[in-house]
Parts: C-alpha cells; sequence; structure tokens
C-alpha cells in the first residue's frame, strides 16, 4: 500500500484510536468487534464518508481519499489479525487421533419378540397368516361369542380387568378367532399374535400383562390329527428334529374335543429337571377342534365346516428356550438382561 500522510485532524485521530484498539486485541471474537466497530455498516469510517458532504468544496476530494486510504488499511491490519487468532484456534481445535474412539451402541431385540419373530415364521412356513385384534375388548367377542355363559368362572371380578367405560382387557387372545371369522369365509389360517391382561399378582411364573399367539384353521374336513400336525411341526420349528408333543384332555368352552399340549423338555430332553418339575413335559396352552356353538355366533355352517384353534404362552416359551427362570425380567428394562440376547 502507498504511504501517504494524513492532514486531517479528525482521520488521525481515527487512525491512532484504531492503532490503540488493535493492540488490545487477544482473540478472534475481539478481532471482530474492532473490526465491527471501524467497518461496520454503521462503523466510524462509514460515519465520516457522510461527513464529507460538509467539508469545503477544495477539501472534498482529499477527505475522501485520505478517507479511502485509512479505510484500506484498517482492513488489511483487521484481516490479519482475524487470520492469525483463526489459525491458533484451529491450532488448539487440533484432532487428537489418540483419543479412543467414541462408542456406538447397537440396540437388540427383546427376548419375547426374537421368540414372537419365530413363532411367526413357524406358522408363515405352513400357510398362516397374522391377524391382529384390539387390546380392549367387549364382553362379548371376549366371552359371549366363545360360548362362555355368563356365569363362567373365567367372567369372575377376580380374574378379569374391567374398564369404566364397560369395556374389559382382552384375557386371551382368542377374542381374535370371532373377529376373523366375522370378516372372513372359510378357508381360514390365522395366528394371532398380542398381549392379555389378567388380574394376577406379579410373581416368578405369573404376569398381569402377558402375549399369547392363537391359532385357527378352518376349512371343509379339518381334524384333530390336522392339529397335533401342526403343532408337532411347530415344536421342531422352534425346538429341534427331536422335540416331542403331547396332548391330555381338557375343557375350554369354545372348543370340543379340548385338550392341553405340552412339549418335550428341550433342557433335559425328556429326562426330568427342574425347568419342567422332573416331569420331562413343559406345558404351552390349550387347543381344541372349535365348538359348533361358536361357528353359530359368527354364521359358519357347522354341518360343513370344522376348524381347530389352539393358544400358546409366548413368555413360557421365551423362558424354556432362554432357561430364564423368572416372568418378571421381561418386563423391568434392565438393559443388562435384554442385551443378553442380542
Ligand atoms: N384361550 C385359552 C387360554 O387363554 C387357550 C386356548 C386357545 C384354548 C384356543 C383352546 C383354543 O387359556
Amino acid at each position: 500500500m502507498e504511504k501517504i500522510s494524513i492532514t486531517f485532524v479528525e482521520l488521525k485521530e481515527l487512525v491512532n484510536n484504531f492503532f490503540q484498539d488493535k493492540s488490545g486485541i487477544t482473540n478472534f471474537n475481539e478481532a471482530e468487534k474492532v473490526r465491527f466497530k471501524y467497518l461496520g455498516r454503521k462503523g466510524l469510517i462509514s460515519s465520516l464518508f457522510k461527513k464529507i458532504k460538509e467539508k469545503s468544496p477544495s477539501e472534498r476530494a482529499l477527505f475522501g481519499k485520505e478517507l479511502n486510504f485509512i479505510k484500506s488499511l484498517i482492513k488489511q491490519e483487521i484481516e490479519e489479525k482475524l487470520v492469525e487468532f483463526e489459525k491458533i484456534s484451529e491450532k488448539e481445535e487440533k484432532i487428537d487421533i489418540t483419543l479412543p474412539g467414541r462408542k456406538f451402541f447397537l440396540g437388540s431385540k427383546h427376548p419375547i419378540n426374537i421368540i414372537l419373530e419365530e413363532i411367526k415364521d413357524a406358522f408363515y412356513s405352513m400357510g398362516f397368516e397374522v391377524a391382529t385384534g384390539p387390546e380392549i375388548e367387549t364382553d362379548y367377542y371376549n366371552f359371549e361369542a366363545l360360548n362362555m355363559p355368563e356365569n363362567h368362572p373365567s367372567r369372575d371380578l377376580q380374574d378379569t380387568l374391567y374398564l369404566d367405560s364397560g369395556g374389559l382387557l382382552r384375557t386371551h387372545t382368542s377374542p381374535v378367532q370371532i373377529r376373523v371369522m366375522e370378516k372372513m369365509k372359510p378357508p381360514v389360517r390365522i395366528i394371532a399374535p398380542g398381549r392379555v391382561f389378567r388380574k394376577d399378582t406379579p410373581d416368578a411364573t405369573h404376569s398381569p400383562v402377558f402375549y399369547q399367539v392363537e391359532g385357527l384353521c378352518v376349512d371343509r374336513d379339518v381334524s384333530m390329527a390336522d392339529l397335533k400336525g401342526v403343532i408337532l411341526s411347530f415344536a421342531r420349528h422352534l425346538f429341534g428334529r427331536s422335540a416331542k408333543v403331547r396332548f391330555r384332555p381338557s375343557f375350554f368352552p369354545f372348543t370340543e374335543p379340548s385338550a392341553e399340549y405340552d412339549f418335550s423338555c428341550i433342557l433335559c430332553r425328556g429326562k426330568g429337571c427342574s425347568v419342567c418339575k422332573n416331569t420331562g413335559w413343559i406345558e404351552i396352552s390349550g387347543a381344541g377342534m372349535v365348538d359348533p356353538e361358536v361357528f353359530k355366533f359368527v354364521g359358519y355352517d357347522p354341518e360343513v365346516f370344522t376348524g381347530f384353534a389352539f393358544g400358546m404362552g409366548v413368555e413360557r416359551i421365551a423362558m424354556v428356550k432362554f432357561e430364564i427362570d423368572d416372568i418378571r425380567l421381561f418386563y423391568e428394562n434392565d438393559l443388562r438382561f435384554i442385551k443378553q440376547f442380542s
């Protein structure tokens, strides 16, 4: 930059003030502030430009020339400062490549979801579809249409959670059978996974909320042998080729005949252990042939169609498969527990 001598007093003062300000700058922000004070839109330089017209015509050209010179001088000086501090802060922020990286945690599937997916896979492979129904049910779907008379013990306030609205929390997934049959004509092949609710005090084997998967198959000529075949095939899918299934006579108002079915204990392979309480068998749930009374509720002709239905407790299966001895562990959301299944 060509050197010129400043003739105007106020410009000399401006230059002096600037150099004083500049000498006090210790960081990037202060340099920015000084730049703003002198070069900003309403800064000292631009206010001096406005004063040109107050000068006598003979002075104006020189004043303008000196002011332009000062402006570029200040610009250059302050830019040097800004660059200087930017470099310093770059040095300060320099990445330390010896630091260990940030740990990146992957989520993991909940054991109940792992089992639910295995159950679905097993039934998809047998041509079943997934159906769902509401958790808040009516008396009709949860009991009445399932042939449970008004005085049936499971309707008791002791077992069922009734809502003020008049509804109830479904006590099993069987109401989905009714909802599906109301909408579909046979052939029907569905499973219905979902949460169910019972007025149970939590302990190692009871939880007021748990998962069931309902199964329903209706067509012409469906027999108990089909039910046994499907359940056995499912047990093998889940626990391997050596899995065995047994059916014991039982009673449910919505199936006739009814059974309870067990899987051979996968831990002791039937020899007897603490998980199967030395019986060699693990109880899974109930099953049976759909009661003709239920078909009447949904308008299926029991003379033409037959079907089987089954339930299963998902936690039970997960407990056996993963050797978990307390159902409450599934609902405590303790990451130390959940992470073991990823
Ligand atoms: N809904 C029955 C229960 O919760 C299980 C079941 C389902 C039984 C289907 C028979 C047929 O215990």
